[in-house]
């Protein structure tokens, strides 16, 4: 507290202003004048805070109120069937925290007693078997962080830009680490019949959802998983156990997840059937679309995080993804396409998981057509929304990877428009 009356700090705050090496500082800070958020002793310095056994399990800061999922209410009749958003814009990095992870229910959220907790393996097996929570955690298991995104993310902007904010056009994506057990460990030990080709994971919820699921891929890279950046499942996201289908689309990743039925077709239940496939303009649709397209979003601007702070150094940020691996190179344009820059990738690069990307620009103060556009790492590059319609026609609603679009006006603020 004395130092900020010790001359000798202030002399020393100031020269290294006035020096060349604050140049660039100098564009973006303050210049050091008298403050009050300096000079005056602030609330928090002149009492004792909370002690340790305040907050057993901690909460963000109440400063971050404004930090939370939301739903768009006229999107579902009820809360019950219903989605809500992650809030994309307001975090950073590519781990998406717990709290926030944005949630599709069909039935609500289920309660589930881990004590009651049974998982059942059924079908086309030697061995049928049952297990307990404790039963999984006696296989070896692993940790990988993966995407998981809802097919019809970003669905409503099919038809041209409609909703206002990253959250809502982008947010049905979370990404989390997982610690599982590899499905493949699971039927090995149950024994699957030579003629199995298929799997059908089955939830304990009210909607008792089901997806058929190639056996291939249940055998490749599926967890059994029961803990999510390190701690238990959330109910909202399948506590005590979900599917985890790497790269493949939400839907499949069956929560609360009690029953895998082992069977040699798929079943064409509900969600592979009149949901999740993907109407063309024939009439035809397309179905077993389960891999998720490359894709990306600037978070920051965008319409919910205008630039507030006036023209000058800006960053740009956001996020990209493939469900068929790494992305090594995302493009950002600030003139709807014209130019395009690198923009430059920031923290790991891990398979199907969400990638960071920043571009930081000088902003003269004009107006801005800002997109991202992703390249994955089998050379895949992201479409426009146009080149997307033209093969897929206009009734699709699920799989609208196509390039977003965000104005910027002279006061910074952003609003979703269609730039193909
Ligand atoms: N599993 C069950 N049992 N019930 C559900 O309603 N919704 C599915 C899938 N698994 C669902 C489910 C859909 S459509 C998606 S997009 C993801 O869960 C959403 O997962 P999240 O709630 O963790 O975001
Ligand atoms: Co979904």
């Amino acid at each position: 507290m004395t130092e900020t009356n010790d001359p000798s700090r202030r002399r020393f705050l100031t020269g290294a202003l006035a020096a060349g090496g604050a140049v660039a500082a100098t564009r973006v800070a303050a210049q050091a004048v008298p403050d009050p958020a300096i000079t005056e002793v602030q609330p928090w310095a002149q009492y004792l805070g909370a002690g340790v056994d305040a907050a057993p399990y901690g909460m963000p800061s109440k400063h971050e109120a404004h930090v939370v999922r939301r739903n768009v209410e006229w999107l579902t009749a009820d809360t019950v069937s219903s989605i809500n958003f992650t809030p994309l814009h307001e975090l950073d990095g590519i781990i998406t925290p717990n709290g926030v992870c944005f949630e599709r229910h069909h039935s609500g959220v289920a309660e589930v007693d881990p004590g009651e907790y049974r998982l059942m393996i059924n079908g086309l097996v030697d061995t049928p078997l049952v297990f307990t929570l404790e039963d999984l955690k006696r296989f070896p298991r692993e940790n990988h962080a993966y995407f998981l995104e809802c097919a019809a993310n970003t669905g409503m902007e099919w038809r041209g830009a409609q909703l206002n904010g990253c959250q809502f056009t982008h947010g049905m994506i979370h990404n989390v680490m997982y610690t599982g057990v590899p499905l493949r460990l699971l039927l090995e030990e149950a024994g699957v019949k030579s003629s199995a080709a298929w799997v059908l994971p089955e939830g304990a919820d009210a909607a008792a959802m089901t997806r058929s699921v190639p056996l291939a891929k249940a055998l490749d890279d599926c967890l059994v998983a029961f803990k999510m950046n390190g701690e238990a499942l959330r109910p909202e996201q399948g506590y005590p156990v979900r599917l985890v289908v790497p790269g493949w689309e939400g839907n499949m990743w069956v929560k609360w997840l009690r029953r895998i039925e082992i069977g040699d077709q798929p079943w064409h239940h509900r969600e592979e059937t009149s949901k999740y496939t993907d109407l063309l303009h024939d009439g035809r649709a397309r179905r077993f679309t389960w891999e998720m397209d490359a894709k990306s979003v600037i978070t920051n601007p965008s319409p919910q995080a205008p630039i507030l702070h006036g023209p000058g150094p800006t960053v740009l940020t956001g996020l990209a993804w493939s469900g068929r691996g790494t992305i090594p190179r995302v493009d950002v344009t600030l003139d709807g396409g014209a130019n395009w820059h690198q923009a430059r990738m920031s923290g790991p690069s891990l398979d199907k998981s969400l990638h960071r990307f920043y571009y930081e620009f000088d902003w003269d103060g004009g107006p801005l057509l800002l997109q991202s556009r992703a390249h994955d790492s089998t050379g895949y590059v992201q479409p426009t929304k146009d080149m997307l319609r033209e093969v897929r026609g206009e009734n699709s609603i699920y799989h609208n990877n196509g390039i977003q679009t965000w104005a910027v006006n002279e006061n910074g603020e952003a609003e979703n428009v269609e730039v193909s």
